[in-house]
C-alpha cells in the first residue's frame, strides 16, 4: 500500500498548472487590470485595482479557476454606483454576469478566462465596511506566509475537499471556503499533517495561524470548528461550515489514512458496493418551478423549506431519515428518504382520566363502538385504538403544498412557485422522472456515505 506522502506526490503532479495555462490567466488578468485602470482614470475615481483570491495566492486548481480582481475604492465611493459600474464599463464588449453576494459584483469572460470583479473599500485593518474589504489583507498575509511548497500543499487540500463534496462556502454547500483551506493547510504545514490532525479534532476545535488574543471559544459558542482569521481574529473562517460537511471531511480523512490512494481525489469512489435500489420505494419528492433569483437567496429558501416540510412529515408520523435538494435550469427538487411512505395504520386516541366519571363513561361508550381496544394507561388516562387505512406520504405532502408557509414554515419566496407548480412524486416515480434537479437531489442524498 502506498503511504499518504507517496499518494500526495502523485496528486501534486496532476495539480501543478502548466506554464501555458498560467500565461493565459496572467495575460487575461493583466488585460482586465489595464481596462479597469483606464475606466477609473477616465472617471476620476479614487481607486486601486488588486488581484486577490487563489490566483494571487498561487493556490488555484488547473482547469478550474476564476480570477478574483478587486476594485479597492475610497471610503467615500459607492460600491455599486462607482465600483460595479466601472467593472461593467471595462467589460462592455465581453460576456458579463452580475452576481449577488453581500454586495453585487461582476463576472466577465476574457479570452476564455472568467474574471470576478469585486468592488470593496480601502480601509484600515479592523475598520471593515463591506465583507470583501478583508480580501486585500488576506492576499497580503498569504503572500508573506506561503512558499511554493505550501502553495502545492494547499492545492492538494482543495482538490481533496472538492472531490469529497465539501469545498465551497456558498449556502448550497456550506463547506470549506478557499481561504479556509489555505489557512488550514498553513496552520498544519502540509495536507497530510492537516488530515492527521483533523481525525483527532473535537467539537469546537480551535485552529489558528496567529494566536488569538481573546477567548474565541466564548465568541463562537456553537461553532463545530473555529479558525480565527489572521487579519481579523474575531471572525471565524469556518462560520459557514455545516456540521455535516465538517463531519464528512473528517470521515474522508479517516478513509484516506486507512487506505491512502489517489481515488480519494477523484470524487466519491465508495469502498462498498451499495445497492441503493433498496431505497427506491422509500423516496418522496417535491418538484417545483425554480423562481429566478440569486443563488444564495434561492438556496437559503430551499433549505428552510426542506427543513419545514421534513418536520411536518415527522409530526404526521413519518420517519424522515434524510433529505436533500437539487436544482437545474428550470426546476428545483426536494427529496426525502422515509422509513416508509405509508405509516400510522394504528391510530391512538387519548381520553379523560379514569376518575372523571361522566367523561369516562361517555368516552368508553363512544369508543367501544369504533375501536379495537379501549384501556387505561399507566398515566391513569383512557386510551382507545383504531386500525385504519395507513396515511400516505403523498397525500400528506400534497396537502402541505397547498399552503406551505402557513403549514410548514416554508420560505415565503418559494410559496407561489410551490403552490402553483408543485408536484409530489413517490417511490419509483422519483427515479423515473428524469429531471436534472431530481437527479442532483438524489445524488446529494446518497453522497457523503462513509
Ligand atoms: N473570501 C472570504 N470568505 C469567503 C469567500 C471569499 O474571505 N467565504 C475572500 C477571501 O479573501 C478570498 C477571496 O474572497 O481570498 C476570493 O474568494 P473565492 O474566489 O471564493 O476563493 P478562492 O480562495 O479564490 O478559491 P477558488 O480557487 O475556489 O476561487
Ligand atoms: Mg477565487
Amino acid at each position: 500500500m502506498a503511504s499518504p506522502d507517496e499518494v500526495v506526490e502523485k496528486v501534486k503532479a496532476r495539480l501543478a498548472p502548466s506554464e501555458e495555462e498560467e500565461r493565459r490567466l496572467r495575460n487575461a488578468t493583466n488585460e482586465m487590470i489595464s481596462r479597469l485602470e483606464r475606466v477609473i482614470r477616465s472617471r476620476g475615481l479614487e481607486a486601486e485595482v488588486r488581484v486577490g483570491g487563489s490566483f494571487a495566492h498561487g493556490t488555484w486548481l488547473p482547469g478550474d479557476v476564476d480570477v478574483d480582481v478587486f476594485i479597492v475604492l475610497d471610503t467615500g465611493a459607492d460600491l455599486e454606483r462607482d465600483g460595479l459600474s466601472a467593472a461593467l464599463e471595462a467589460a462592455r464588449d465581453l460576456r458579463t454576469e452580475v452576481r449577488y453576494a453581500e454586495h453585487p459584483y461582476a463576472r466577465a469572460l476574457l479570452d476564455g478566462v472568467w474574471i470576478e470583479i469585486v468592488p470593496c473599500y480601502n480601509v484600515k485593518r479592523g475598520e471593515w465596511i463591506s465583507a470583501a474589504d478583508r480580501s486585500p489583507y488576506h492576499t497580503e498575509y498569504l503572500k508573506k506566509r506561503l512558499d511554493d511548497d505550501l502553495r502545492m500543499e494547499t492545492r492538494v487540500t482543495k482538490a481533496f475537499m472538492k472531490a469529497q463534496g465539501v469545498y465551497g462556502a456558498e449556502i448550497r454547500v456550506r463547506g470549506f471556503s478557499g481561504y479556509l483551506a489555505e489557512i488550514l493547510t498553513l496552520a498544519y504545514g502540509s495536507f497530510v499533517d492537516l488530515v492527521r490532525a483533523a481525525v483527532g479534532w473535537g467539537m469546537g476545535e480551535v485552529v489558528y495561524v496567529e494566536k488569538p488574543g481573546l477567548d474565541v471559544k466564548s465568541i463562537h459558542r456553537n461553532a463545530p470548528l473555529i479558525v480565527p482569521d489572521p487579519v481579523d481574529e474575531r471572525r471565524n473562517l469556518a462560520a459557514a461550515l455545516s456540521m455535516e460537511k465538517l463531519g464528512r471531511f473528517i470521515l474522508a480523512c479517516d478513509r484516506f489514512l486507512s487506505e491512502p490512494s489517489e481515488d480519494h481525489f477523484l470524487g466519491f469512489t465508495g469502498g462498498r458496493a451499495r445497492d441503493v435500489g433498496l431505497l427506491n420505494d422509500k423516496l418522496l419528492a417535491l418538484v417545483f418551478a425554480k423562481p429566478s433569483k440569486p443563488d444564495e437567496v434561492l438556496w437559503g429558501e430551499i433549505w428552510r423549506t426542506a427543513k419545514g416540510l421534513a418536520k411536518q412529515l415527522n409530526i404526521a408520523g413519518f420517519n424522515v431519515v434524510k433529505f436533500s435538494a437539487g436544482v437545474d435550469d428550470r426546476t428545483a427538487s426536494i427529496v426525502f428518504l422515509l422509513d416508509n411512505v405509508k405509516c400510522c395504520s394504528l391510530r391512538l386516541r387519548r381520553g379523560p382520566f379514569v376518575f372523571m366519571r361522566d367523561a369516562r363513561r361517555s368516552f368508553v361508550k363512544a369508543r367501544l363502538k369504533d375501536s379495537l381496544l379501549v384501556w387505561v394507561g399507566e398515566d391513569g388516562r383512557l386510551y382507545s385504538m383504531t386500525v385504519s387505512e395507513p396515511l400516505e406520504a403523498r397525500s400528506v405532502l400534497t396537502d402541505l403544498v397547498k399552503s406551505p408557509v402557513e403549514k410548514a414554515g416554508a420560505a415565503r419566496g418559494l410559496e407561489r412557485s410551490i403552490r402553483e407548480t408543485g408536484r409530489v412524486l413517490v417511490g419509483e416515480e422519483v427515479r423515473d422522472e428524469g429531471l436534472g434537479s431530481l437527479s442532483s437531489a438524489l445524488r446529494a442524498l446518497l453522497e457523503g456515505d462513509a
